[in-house]
């Protein structure tokens, strides 16, 4: 993956399913791994409604890169903030 963006917006699903299944855990997970890499003024987080696969939830797209990102677990943060960092330049 080469390095092709400026900035990145994650748009996190608050609906009821992906609230129900971690969406908030993973909120603060991205938002602490974003402030601890210093990243705050390159990724942004927004909460969205119901994008339509709560089945595959909590879920998440790159608003930016347009990667959509499903069944997102605490322990899947680190590695999706890999992944836009690497992008960045
Ligand atoms: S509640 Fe998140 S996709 Fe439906």
């Amino acid at each position: 993956m080469s390095k092709s963006q400026t900035y990145e917006i994650i748009s996190l699903c608050k609906g009821m399913s992906c609230t129900l299944n971690g969406s908030e855990e993973v909120h603060d997970e991205l938002e602490l791994e974003i402030e601890k890499r210093a990243l705050s003024d390159k990724i942004e987080i927004v909460e969205s409604c119901c994008k339509g696969m709560c089945e595959e939830g909590p879920n998440a797209t790159l608003l930016i890169s347009g990667e959509q990102k499903n069944g997102i677990e605490v322990d899947k943060v680190k590695k999706i903030i890999d992944e836009i960092e690497n992008c960045l330049f």
